[in-house]
């Protein structure tokens, strides 16, 4: 099996990282639970033991099936991150942003619940709260490590300047960053700077939410994504994305193997997490693991995806 281990946690992952947002059938559309359980359970067997979900993932439901896929394997052999943030136990407080200390203990206690489990592996600071002062958010993230209920606490998208103000206050060990080759703005700041901590690193939407795997030609109609999938954009994106076929074909990969090995060449990103929807999906994106991309291949690729426009 491979693994990396996460930064300063000591943690054993896999270099890729199920992610479940796609049960959030807001953003996503219909989900087939059971689909998603299979996938889960099949994640195992292809060697990926690291999961991340976050507390609004539908409202919940992300972590639910979650905490049902994996209530039958053995704790220890995997490693759950989740995320606190938007505080919607509540409805008329849905969506308001609460790193308060009440808040974050408030929710993750229903975590806990809903995964069916008595101790987080990861826990993150989903956004920034302009609301909460920092030595709060952090004492309530190292009581609820004294109490063993999270063992490691870090934050996600967060300003850079917010990050450094978290790391003065308290022991932020892992950063949860988005990282595609058409979003690579963290590679020059949060990255960086997480490496300099020796925090773990697991980057996410590597695919860009499916652009990027080489699926597409254009023409299809694509319900969500914005204005990447519709028009002349998306077909110059979707062509661009096809010509990385030869690379692929040099390393006998699909072009998602591809692009999610690259991103994983990067020394300062120690996991991926790739949308997750069904077995086939987890079973593709395991097989980028263990992949050794060559130094002018990797800058062909990103050469050939160029930069997304305006
Ligand atoms: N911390 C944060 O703020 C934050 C933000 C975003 C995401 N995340 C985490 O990161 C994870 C990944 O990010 P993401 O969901 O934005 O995007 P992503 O991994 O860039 O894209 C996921 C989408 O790509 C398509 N896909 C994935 N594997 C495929 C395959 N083998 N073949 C064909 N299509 C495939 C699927 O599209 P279809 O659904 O159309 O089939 C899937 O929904 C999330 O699930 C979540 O856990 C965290």
């Amino acid at each position: 099996m491979e693994r990396v281990i996460l930064g300063k946690t000591g943690l054993e992952v896999s270099p890729i990282c199920y992610g479940s947002w796609q049960l959030d059938e807001k953003f996503w559309g219909p989900a087939n639970v059971e689909e998603h359980i299979a996938a889960m359970r099949r994640a195992g067997e292809v060697g990926v033991n690291f999961f991340d979900t976050a507390d609004c993932y539908g409202n919940g439901r992300s972590e639910e099936v979650i905490g049902e896929a994996l209530s039958t394997v053995p704790r220890d052999q995997v490693i759950i991150t989740t995320k606190v943030y938007h505080n919607f136990l509540e409805p008329n407080r849905l969506d308001v942003p609460d790193l308060s200390y009440d808040g974050i203990v408030e929710h993750c206690e229903a975590s806990l619940k809903r995964l069916r489990t008595d101790y987080i592996d990861v826990y993150l600071c989903h956004m920034y709260d302009k609301f909460t002062d920092i030595e709060e958010t952090t004492r309530a993230m190292d009581d609820l490590k004294k109490q063993g209920k999270v063992r490691h606490y870090g934050m996600s998208s967060w300003p850079v300047e917010a990050m450094r103000l978290g790391i003065q206050y308290g022991d932020y060990e892992v950063l949860q960053p988005r990282f595609s080759f058409w979003r690579p703005e963290t590679e020059v700041d949060m990255l960086p700077l997480a490496r300099s901590q020796g925090m773990g690193v697991m980057t996410f939407s590597p695919l860009l939410g499916g652009l990027l795997t080489g699926k597409y030609t254009g023409d299809e109609k694509v319900e969500r994504g914005g204005r990447y999938f519709r028009g002349e954009l998306f077909k110059d994106l979707a062509g661009r994305v096809r010509k990385l076929a030869p690379i692929a074909e040099k390393y006998g990969i699909t072009i998602t193997q591809l692009v999610l090995a690259a991103v994983l060449a990067n020394p300062m990103i120690h996991s991926c997490i790739t949308g997750i929807r069904k077995p086939a999906y987890i079973e593709e994106a395991a097989g980028a693991m263990g992949v050794t991309i060559e130094r002018k291949d990797y800058y062909t690729l990103r050469r050939t995806l160029g930069k997304l426009p305006g």
